[in-house]
């Protein structure tokens, strides 16, 4: 066989397997035999085996590729990636729709509402065709490149499909596509089993374990992460003839390029179609292979986002409806007492885990005092917690029904846990803290933790690496007892704690 030969069989055999991944991978449709698909991927290596110069970078045997990366290189977007509103409400979402056809008054107003799916935010750039570079959202402006990681997944095309017949021209030179990747349901649960099976720290949820996949630097361990791909937006276009004018029109099109876009969506034409609309979403969305957090609800004509525009941070032709709080039961093992940076002493349910709302939880605050006692709660009892987003997961009731008689009451502490100081309560008063207990000792451990730890927070001084762990080696150490001490820290000082060095 010559080299001309070779590159001929080559060039049919990856077309041929690329057809076979996007039927499987995308649509869902197998076309092939498992054996016959290895028939055609073994013939594929051979040939590259035999003429080297056939590897180039979109081959299908260059999904995973290379040496582990030192690091990201930035990427900037050509398009920033905005982020969306949020509402929880029907109320707000109603106003939202009024605010727009305030915008835009006489107008007649379409909306589409897809899934908000739970993932990780990233963009993915083609060049004449080829994927060329995949990059994280980032900070809006300027993300991590990723394309090694985003090649191991099989649903991101390697090529554009070539538009049927005539149309051929109309893909095109650069195209910038938005989307979501994610870990799916069944596939976070397996890579959380194995871990824990392997003594490794297990992930919160599935999109953490998205997120921590696409850190890896090494790409072979990304191809063994079940990830997956929902595109849903465009970033920068050029060279297309014929765009789309619709956001509908604009899936369609993705869709014959070979992307995977939503599996469902919904056309509305006024509020209580929307409304209507997510509530279906709510009912059918467990069935999704992937976790979803919401409803994103988007005007479908291009002209009418174009003319509605933008705030800083967001569109104002889209928002973000998020579902609410969702319900779990589960046993209460134990209660322990938390002090705040107040001195508020919280108490916490130790809870037998149990996956909710996209995680898996095994504390959930209990409020105060009076609240235990006027819900009755003891341990060993089987409670309901509820979770709504990124709230704090919180014990909401008991289930009597499924009490035995062996729980026991909880009696609260009259000394703080951490400092042995006798604690106070204040009653009356107009603040919903009054109901707590607390401990009147401002050089607490506890208490100082706290306060250094809000110091440090996102909210605050924003300060790298000062959470939960360094601040708790940092008073225990001796080394801190209030913010002035953070600022005289030496770096000889630092290193010398666990996990600290030279850098
Ligand atoms: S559209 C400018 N559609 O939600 C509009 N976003 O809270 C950009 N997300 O950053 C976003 N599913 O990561 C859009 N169907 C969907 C989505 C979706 C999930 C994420 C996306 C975005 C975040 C905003």
């Amino acid at each position: 066989m010559t080299f001309t030969e070779a590159q001929a069989r080559h060039a049919e055999l990856a077309d041929e397997i690329r057809r076979h991944d996007h039927a499987y991978y995308v649509l869902a449709q197998p076309t092939v035999s498992d054996r016959e698909y290895d028939r055609l991927y073994h013939e594929l290596l051979e040939l590259e085996k035999r003429f080297s110069g056939l590897v180039t970078p979109d081959s299908p045997s260059q999904r995973v590729g290379g040496e582990p990366l030192k690091e990201f290189k930035p990427v900037t977007h050509l398009v920033p990636m905005l982020s969306l509103d949020n509402t929880y409400s029907q109320e707000e979402l109603r106003e939202f729709v009024h605010r727009v056809q305030r915008f835009l008054p006489d107008e007649r107003l379409d909306w589409v509402v897809e899934p908000k799916v739970d993932g990780v935010a990233i963009n993915l750039r083609y060049e004449n065709g080829a994927f060329a570079c995949g990059a994280t959202r980032g900070d809006g402006s300027t993300g991590d490149d990723i394309t090694a990681n985003l090649k191991t997944i099989r649903s991101i095309p390697r090529r554009l499909q070539p538009a049927a017949g005539a149309a051929a021209a109309a893909n095109p030179t650069l195209l910038e596509v938005r989307g979501e990747v994610y870990l799916t349901k069944k596939g976070f649960e397996k890579l959380n089993a194995e871990r824990s099976a392997a003594g490794e720290e297990t992930f919160a949820n599935p999109r953490n374990a998205a997120a921590g996949s696409l850190k890896q630097l090494d790409p072979r361990i990304v191809a063994k992460r079940p990830l997956d791909i929902v595109v849903y937006g465009l970033g920068r276009v050029e060279g297309a003839p014929e765009q789309p004018d619709t956001h509908e029109g604009m899936l369609d099109w993705l869709k014959r390029l070979g992307f995977k876009t939503p599996e469902r969506t919904w056309h509305c034409q006024s509020a209580d179609e929307l409304v209507r609309a997510i509530d279906e979403l709510d009912e059918v969305r467990e069935g999704f292979a992937y976790e979803t957090d919401g409803a994103v609800i988007k005007l479908n004509s291009h002209v009418q986002r174009e003319r509605a525009g933008f705030t800083a941070k967001a569109p104002r032709w889209a928002i973000a409806y998020k579902y609410a709080a969702e319900r779990a039961e589960t046993r209460l093992n134990g209660i322990t007492v938390q002090v705040g940076r107040t001195g508020t002493l919280t108490p916490v349910a130790e809870l037998e885990p149990v996956f909710l709302a996209g995680s898996t939880i095994s504390r959930a605050t209990l409020h105060n005092e009076d609240y235990i006692r006027q819900k009755d709660i003891r341990v060993g009892d089987t409670v309901t917690v509820e979770k709504a987003g990124e709230v704090i997961p919180a014990v909401v009731d008991v289930v009597l029904a499924r009490r035995s008689g062996r729980e026991t009451s909880f009696v609260f502490p009259k000394a703080c846990p951490e400092c042995g100081s006798k604690v106070f309560r204040e009653v009356g008063g107009d603040n919903e803290q009054a109901a707590a207990w607390r401990c009147p000792n401002p050089d607490c451990p506890a208490q100082v933790r706290g306060r250094l730890e809000h110091w440090c927070s996102r909210g605050a001084m924003d300060i790298e690496g000062g959470g939960e762990v360094l601040v708790r080696q940092l008073v225990q150490s001796g080394l801190v007892r209030d913010v002035a001490e953070l600022y005289r820290l030496k770096p000889a000082e630092l290193a010398n704690l666990e996990r600290m060095g030279e850098k």
